[in-house]
C-alpha cells in the first residue's frame, strides 16, 4: 500500500506533531497567554505513536519522519520515540523541527537515539527583536541549542525564519551572515495564515520577492536548479558554497509537487497543513483495528486532498487548527 492522492502524489514524507504545548509564543503563531493545550487522555500515548509511525512507514511507504509540535523537545520521551522510530526494519530517515529551547542539553541524548538532523527556528539574532516576536527572553538558549546540534552531528542544521513587516525584515542580511558564519543553513519561509489569532493579512506577509530584493542589496544570489518536491528555492551565496533557502508558500505555492503527510498529537491524520477536515486514527487504534484496518484508514484519508492550499481563492478558509496544533 501507498499513500496516493487522487492527483497521483505519494506521500513518503511524515510530520508527526508531538505535543502542541509551547515555551515560547511567537506572534505569527499563538497569541500572548498561550492557547487551551490538548487534554493529556486524548493525546497519544509513546505506545500509540509508536505503533502509527511503524504503519506508516512499515505498511505505507513512508521514508522520512520528521518530529514537530508546539515544541517536541517538550515531549520528555522524545528520545524513545526517535529510537523506536529508528528500530523500524525500514530505518526512516528521521528530523526534528524545534525551537532550541533546552536543545544545549539534549542534542547528544537525541543524535545517540538515531536523530539525524534538526530545523531550528530563528528569525532574528537581535535579542529585543527576539522577544517582540516570541514573548520570551531566551534567544540566548536558541543560540546555545544551536551550537549544541551542531558539534553533536546533527546536520546540516537549517534554520527557519518568518520575516515579519516592520519588525524583522530588515534584519535579514545580518540573520543570513550569521548563519553563514556559523554553517547554518537558512531558509526564510512566507508567513502563513495559521496562526490561532487569525491575524494573517496578505500585506503584512513579507514574500519571496521582497525577501530576495533585500538579501540581494548586500549579497549576489544564483539560483540552483532542481528543487523537486522541496519546498525550499536554493539560491548560492556570493558564488557558494553556502546558500540561503526560500519557501514561497504562499505566493510560489509547491502543492503540485507535495510529499507530505501530518499525523497530530491527538492521532488525526491532515493529508494537508490547510486540510479543513481530518481522519480519526486514534479512535480506531483505541477501538481495536488491526495494522491492516488502520493502514487502509490512513490510504483513505489521503484521497481527499486537495490540489493547492487555495490561500488566494476569496472562499479560502484558515484551518480551526493552529501551526501549533498542527506540526510544521
Ligand atoms: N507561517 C509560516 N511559518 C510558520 N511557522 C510557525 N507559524 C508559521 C506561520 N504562520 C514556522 C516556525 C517553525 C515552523 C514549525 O513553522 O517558525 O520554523
Ligand atoms: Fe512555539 Fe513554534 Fe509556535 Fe513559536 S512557532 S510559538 S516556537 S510552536
Amino acid at each position: 500500500m501507498e499513500l496516493i492522492d487522487g492527483y497521483d502524489r505519494v506521500a513518503t514524507d511524515l510530520r508527526v506533531s508531538l505535543t502542541d504545548r509551547c515555551n515560547l509564543r511567537c506572534q505569527y503563531c499563538m497569541p500572548a497567554e498561550g492557547l487551551d493545550w490538548m487534554p493529556t487522555e486524548e493525546t497519544l500515548t509513546d505506545a500509540e505513536l509508536i505503533r502509527l509511525i511503524g504503519i506508516g512507514v512499515e505498511i505505507l511507504g513512508v521514508r522520512d519522519v520528521r518530529f514537530t509540535g508546539g515544541e517536541p523537545l517538550l515531549r520528555r520521551s522524545l528520545p524513545a520515540i526517535i529510537a523506536a522510530t529508528k528500530a523500524l526494519p525500514s530505518n526512516p530517515r528521521t528530523a526534528m523541527t524545534s525551537n532550541g529551547l533546552g536543545l544545549k542539553h539534549t542534542a547528544v541524548a537525541l543524535a545517540e537515539a538515531g536523530l539525524d538532523r534538526v530545523n531550528i527556528s530563528l528569525d532574528t539574532t537581535d535579542p529585543d527583536t527576539f522577544e517582540k516576536i516570541t514573548r520570551r527572553n531566551r534567544l540566548h538558549d536558541v543560540i546555545d541549542g544551536l551550537a549544541a546540534a551542531h558539534e553533536a552531528g546533527l546536520t546540516p542544521v537549517k534554520v527557519n525564519a518568518v520575516l515579519l513587516r516592520g519588525i524583522n525584515d530588515t534584519e535579514a542580511p545580518d540573520l543570513l551572515r550569521w548563519c553563514l558564519k556559523h554553517g547554518y543553513e537558512l531558509r526564510f519561509i512566507e508567513q502563513m495564515p495559521l496562526d490561532a489569532q487569525h491575524g494573517w493579512t496578505r500585506e503584512a506577509m513579507v514574500t519571496a520577492d521582497e525577501t530576495l530584493a533585500l538579501l540581494a542589496e548586500h549579497f549576489t544570489l544564483t539560483g540552483l536548479d532542481g528543487r523537486g518536491s522541496a519546498p525550499a528555492e536554493k539560491f548560492l551565496v556570493d558564488g557558494g558554497p553556502h546558500t540561503v533557502g526560500i519557501i514561497g508558500s504562499v505566493t510560489r505555492p509547491f502543492c503540485g509537487d507535495c510529499n507530505r503527510v501530518r499525523l497530530t498529537a491527538d492521532g488525526q491524520i491532515r493529508n494537508c497543513l490547510f486540510a479543513r477536515e481530518e481522519s480519526d486514527l486514534r479512535a480506531a487504534l483505541r477501538g481495536g483495528a488491526s495494522d491492516d484496518d488502520i493502514a487502509r484508514r490512513w490510504a483513505a484519508a489521503m484521497m481527499t486532498k486537495l490540489p493547492g492550499h487555495g490561500i488566494d481563492d476569496p472562499n479560502f478558509l484558515q484551518p480551526t487548527r493552529s501551526m501549533s496544533a498542527i506540526g510544521g
